[in-house]
């Protein structure tokens, strides 16, 4: 009996099911031990489309990109808020963004837009160019040299540079005379702090959305609970050059919601998370690869100094203060493709919406299948990443995978023939699309723009084997490598 409860039976014009063997969890030890081959095996067993259930959640799959439109347009079939709202309340323990829960009337959404996009720009990169000059070259969290190598893991570098300089970016530094010893090393305790248990939450993310309460993760409570101290109102006020995604939040919370305190700290927490937890290890596989592929290097250091020459730049280390304009990192088609190339090898996000009533799904092959109100759609992009039909060797790196025979960004696809409207989706789809993509991109570039310009790196061993993406993070963004991989960086010998 027990195997029966809870068994969907599938219905005429339903996908086909797969109730998997185990009572609640159903597939997803399968699922979970490699996403990508389950679903691929399904894929040849049932087709288009297929129903798995998945601790306690029947989900649909769908799995040809030519139909991924009837779930990325914003039909009225469709919801994106309530499982977008839940997961961040289970992960952040803050009140729900759901306005239909009377905690709020702000649209989220486009406080996000307003914030990370378009005319917010331009001072987010200028002040990350900033942050990131000083944390490479000015403090002490880095010792380059120019006669003596530094060795450091690759993602352990990347962490350090761009944790401190996006925190920063983002929630400012405290008021106050930045050459005040005393002060200076309570910021940088502080920013260290914030990461430890920024790192210390991190690990267990998936666990949370997978639903398992916090309490049962003692540190990882208690690390995320001291970065919301830290995120207090009060707190806050005292720091300048604050983000206008972080001030903003701090105005609506206060004018919009009846959250208390501690629920608007952890609304901050929510953000530290999104703007780090994906750009980290997305760092990571840029600069890895980059470094790895000689041909890369080489492309990306003329690319480098072509824009650079342009501009009437030279880097100095000892006063490092680069700028380069929107404009100019608009023109870096080089890094825009390492940086892609590197994104497709280690995406793996989850699109998901929920059907707010029965309806009957339309593919493009004119099929049609029925689907119940407050099931979930899935599409999963690695899928597409790694169709060998439209990215050839899909398991291999192409830096240049993303460049057109004049140099430009390649955006035409084909999958038999036929050209593809989506075919990279590493920041997600239609309304869910991240808010921080162009940020997060920018970073990237500039913080790969001033590695080539500041130092020399090699890998300790030049040819090493990629390391193994971590799969238990599947379905949540960019995967971290199993394991760091060493690397060396002396400061450039100025000419
Ligand atoms: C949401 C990817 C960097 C802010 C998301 C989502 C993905 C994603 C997949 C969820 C989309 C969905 O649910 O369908 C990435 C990747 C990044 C990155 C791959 C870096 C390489 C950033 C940065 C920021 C940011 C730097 C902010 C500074 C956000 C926010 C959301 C979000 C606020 C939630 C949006 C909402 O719920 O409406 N991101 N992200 N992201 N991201 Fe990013």
């Amino acid at each position: 009996l027990w195997l029966a409860v809870g068994i969907r039976h599938r219905q005429p014009g339903e996908p086909m099911v797969e109730n998997g063997l185990i009572p609640y969890l159903g597939c997803a030890l399968q699922f979970g031990a490699n996403p990508l081959a389950f679903l691929r095996s399904r894929q040849r067993k049932y087709g288009h489309i297929f129903t798995c259930k998945i601790a306690g959640q029947y989900i649909h799959f769908l799995c040809d990109p030519f139909s991924y439109h009837s779930v990325i347009r914003q039909g009225r079939h469709l919801d994106w808020r309530k499982f977008h709202f839940a997961t961040s309340v289970k992960a952040f323990g803050h009140e729900s963004f759901d306005p239909r829960h009377g905690h709020t009337t702000e649209n989220l959404h486009q406080t996000f837009l307003k914030t990370l996009q378009g005319e917010a720009l331009p001072s987010l990169i200028q002040t990350m160019m900033c942050h990131l000059q000083d944390v490479m070259l000015r403090s002490d969290t880095l010792h380059p040299r120019t006669h003596k190598w530094e060795v450091d893991g690759i993602f352990a570098f990347c962490y350090k540079v761009m944790f401190e300089s996006g925190y920063l970016t983002l929630f400012g530094k405290e008021l106050g005379e930045d050459k005040c010893q005393a002060r200076q090393a309570a910021q940088k305790a502080l920013v260290l702090n914030a990461l430890e248990n920024f790192k210390e939450f991190d690990k267990i993310f998936p666990a949370l959305v997978a639903g398992l309460p916090i309490h049962v993760f003692k540190s990882a409570y208690s690390a995320r609970e001291n970065l919301a101290k830290t995120m207090h109102a009060e707190r806050l006020s005292k720091r300048e050059n604050v983000s206008d995604l972080i001030s903003m939040r701090m105005l609506l919370n206060d004018s919009l919601s009846t959250f208390n305190d501690i629920s608007k700290a952890r609304t901050h927490v929510a953000l530290l998370w999104a703007s780090q937890a994906n750009t980290l290890p997305a760092t990571f596989w840029s600069l890895f690869y980059m470094i790895r592929s000689p041909e890369a290097m080489k492309a990306a250091k003329e690319e480098v100094k072509r824009l650079l020459d342009a501009a009437g730049l030279t880097p100095d280390p000892n006063n490092p203060t680069l700028n380069l304009t929107r404009d100019q990192l608009d023109n870096m088609p080089v890094l825009d493709s390492i940086i892609k190339e590197a994104m497709r090898l280690s995406s793996a996000s989850l699109n998901i919406r929920v059907a707010k009533e029965d309806y009957l799904l339309h593919l493009d092959n004119q099929e049609a299948y029925r689907i119940r109100k407050d099931d979930v759609i899935a599409l999963y992009p690695p899928l597409l990443h790694y169709d060998p039909e439209i990215y050839e060797d899909p398991y291999e790196y192409k830096f240049d995978r993303f460049l057109d025979e004049s140099g430009q960004e390649k955006t035409v696809f084909f999958r038999n023939g036929r050209r593809l409207r989506y075919f990279y989706m590493p920041f997600g789809s239609g309304v869910t699309k991240c808010p921080g993509r162009f940020f997060a991109v920018y970073e990237i570039k500039q913080f790969l723009t001033l590695v080539l310009s500041y130092f020399d790196m090699e890998l300790l061993e030049p040819a090493i084997k990629t390391p193994p993406l971590d799969q238990s993070r599947a379905g949540l963004g960019i995967l971290q490598p199993t394991y760091d991989v060493d690397f060396k960086y002396k400061l450039r010998a100025t000419s």
